[in-house]
């Protein structure tokens, strides 16, 4: 059908792009990936991040660390990296040990290498409209709603979730492109009631099928960040596709959607970091 949203084909042509420019340069761009404990997860997400780093012809360095990492050795790790000059960017994936300040750590990448965009300087250029580096999946949303021939301004845009990593910068990053902005939070009254009133809708809550078929208006926009694993092993989004696929114009796939676009945006960063120095 042809409202949905093909984030898998908007990355890889993105991946494809950042690969021709990667040829035309002195040296690769360099992407360091600190990956802590075992978390299966977290273990999938860094290995798909190092394959589409060598596959765009980048340099790759994924550093496993034990659980029992104290604090101190993880800042120095990231010290390290700082120092390097064939390393452009640095991602901590998370979520760290309960014994680490994950804070601490991400205010520790030096902003010019902080490929995810989540240090408070990067965050607060992002809220002043002067953005820098900026969080992957945010942006990568942008790009596909680009790619999908979206225009964000005037539009009344409803973000539900409100974390660090998703919803705060997403509900900036439609900001920043003139849209109207609500963010619901665990608290908020009648989310159905604002998604109903909602040209663009991005849900970003860690919840299989919040968003229901009937609080999503004619011809909206729904952008799903959401992936989670049911009990048959099967993924699925925060959005109960089946039931909305019919009414929008147009709505991401999970798998397939905003997921790729994350990776390809990271790239995308570290090239942008990259560039930079030069
Ligand atoms: N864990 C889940 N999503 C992310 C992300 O975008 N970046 C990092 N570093 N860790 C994550």
């Amino acid at each position: 059908m042809d409202n949905i949203i093909d984030g898998k084909k908007i990355a890889k042509d993105l991946r494809g792009k950042i690969a021709e420019e990667v040829k035309t340069l002195d040296r690769p761009p360099g992407l360091a990936v600190i990956l802590v404990g075992e978390d299966p997860a977290s273990r999938v997400y860094v290995r798909n991040k190092e394959l589409a780093c060598i596959e765009a012809g980048f340099y790759s360095d994924k550093i496993k660390k034990s659980e029992n990492i104290t604090e101190e050795e993880l800042l120095l790790e990231v010290d390290r990296l700082n120092d390097n000059p064939n390393i452009d960017g640095i991602l901590v994936q998370l979520p760290l040990p309960k014994h680490i300040d994950s804070n601490k750590v991400l205010e520790r990448i030096s902003p010019l290498k902080d490929v995810d965009g989540f240090c408070s300087e990067n965050i607060g250029k992002l809220m002043q409209n002067k953005p820098y580096l900026r969080p992957c999946t945010p942006q990568g949303v942008m790009t596909m709603l680009a790619s999908a021939g979206v225009d964000v301004m005037g539009k009344n845009c409803v973000v539900i979730g409100a974390s660090n990593i998703v919803g705060r910068p997403m509900a900036m990053e439609l900001l920043n492109a003139r849209g109207t902005v609500t963010i619901c939070n665990s608290k908020t009254q009648d989310v159905a009631g604002k998604v109903r009133q909602a040209d663009i809708v991005v849900a970003g809550v860690g919840i299989p099928k919040f968003v229901k078929g009937d609080w999503v208006k004619d011809g909206a926009i729904v952008i799903d960040v959401g992936i989670n694993r049911l009990d048959d092993g099967t993924l699925c989004g925060d959005v109960d596709f089946d039931a909305i696929k019919g009414k929008a114009a147009g709505i991401t796939p999970v798998p397939g959607g905003v997921g790729p676009m994350t990776i390809a945006t990271l790239l995308e960063n570290t090239l942008v970091a990259y560039k930079a120095k030069l």
